[in-house]
């Protein structure tokens, strides 16, 4: 059977870290999304007249960071039971990760719906993404509004995009409202980002740690990405399924090379109940979306979507822009031109670098 979020999202429990290490779990998170009156409608792609387009977010123009910013100014500014509100929009991480939901119309009450470690991984954060934009350009009346996307897979993006990090107006970090300060210090601008982060510093120099983030790019899009199943990862069998290559490899290394390493969990970034409050995760995910469209474009023959109907049928609950309660399926996320945005082009230079 797919996975597949309840319909009544009252079922959604307290949630926990999911983490193994009994010094560092918690319980009782609170990740449940607001109530509806209706139950989830199944959702139908609007038409739309131009597509947004995801900007590289080291290349933004001022006036795009002005109207990113205060899209997420105005997220913030939004009463916490709103759907649309910055905690809430967080929260949907959490949700889906930390096991407030469990698997009961997929017979299996007993276990609990975790949309990561497998191939529910990027259709999951696609819908969770493009949400999250069409929220934000309600919020500011634009309907050409796209999330940057922080491109890690090329030099000129290799650290936290200045963006998130720009203390704003008297050096005071909170009129940023894309700042968080749950970040490692040691991992700001001009810190060059390690793909392979593991929570040890790799004490190469930036010209080094560049051209070993290239062949690391190479190696996880290309060599060891040969199939679906490999680029992917596999379904949940309904337990346990495997990550795709790029999801256990960058995707997680720039999770905790982001995260706090000074916070007991790596908060922000570094843990699945937490991500969801940086604003640099959506980006970071914008990017790891790229990704799919990228593996794809690069041998359109052989790189192709998983085609499995408990894959294609799999589901998630989100509120939409209009606050309506939907449900959406992977098979309606596969062409993310219907969904109706694209990148703005980055060179892709890790194609020549084969090690
Ligand atoms: Cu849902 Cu990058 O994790």
């Amino acid at each position: 059977y797919p996975i597949t979020a309840p319909d009544d999202i009252s079922d959604c429990v307290d949630a926990n870290s999911g983490i193994n290490d009994p010094d560092r779990a918690f319980r009782g998170l609170k990740c449940c999304p607001p109530a509806s009156a209706t139950g989830p409608i199944d959702y139908v792609l609007p038409e739309f007249s131009q597509l947004r387009i995801r900007p590289a977010a080291q290349r933004l123009t001022p006036e795009y960071v002005e109207k990113y910013k205060a899209a997420i100014a105005i997220m913030r500014a939004l009463p916490e039971d709103n759907p649309h509100s910055w905690k809430q929009q967080g929260k949907i991480h959490c949700a889906y990760c930390n096991g407030a939901y469990n698997q009961e119309m997929n017979g299996h009450p007993e276990l609990q719906l975790q949309i990561h470690n497998g191939s529910l991984f990027y259709p999951f954060h696609r819908w969770y993404l493009y949400f999250y934009e069409r929220i934000l350009g309600k919020l500011i009346d634009d309907p050409t509004f796209a999330l940057p996307y922080w491109n890690w897979d090329n030099p000129t993006g290799m650290m936290l995009p200045s963006v998130f990090e720009d203390p704003g107006p008297n050096g005071n970090p909170r009129t940023n409202p894309v700042f968080d300060p749950f970040r490692d210090v040691k991992h700001l601008p001009p810190t060059i980002i390690d793909l392979q982060f593991r929570g040890q510093e790799s004490g190469l120099n930036c010209v080094d740690q560049i051209s070993a983030n290239l062949s690391t790019m190479y190696g996880q899009m290309v060599t060891s990405a040969t199939s679906t199943d490999a680029f992917f990862g596999t379904n949940p069998d309904p337990v346990n399924g495997t990550p795709g290559t790029i999801e256990s490899g960058a995707h997680t290394s720039v999770h905790i090379w982001t995260g706090s390493s000074r916070m007991p969990n790596h908060e922000d970034m570094g843990n699945f109940y937490s991500a969801g409050y940086d604003p640099v995760f959506y980006s970071h995910h914008a990017n790891v979306d790229r990704m799919w469209k990228i593996w794809k474009d690069l041998k359109p023959n052989s790189n192709q979507d998983p085609t499995d109907d408990d894959w294609l049928n799999a589901s998630y609950v989100f509120y939409d822009e209009n606050k309506q309660l939907v449900r959406v399926y992977n098979k309606d996320c596969v062409d993310h031109n219907k969904l109706g945005y694209d990148y703005e082009p980055s060179r892709i230079p890790w194609i020549q670098s084969r090690p």
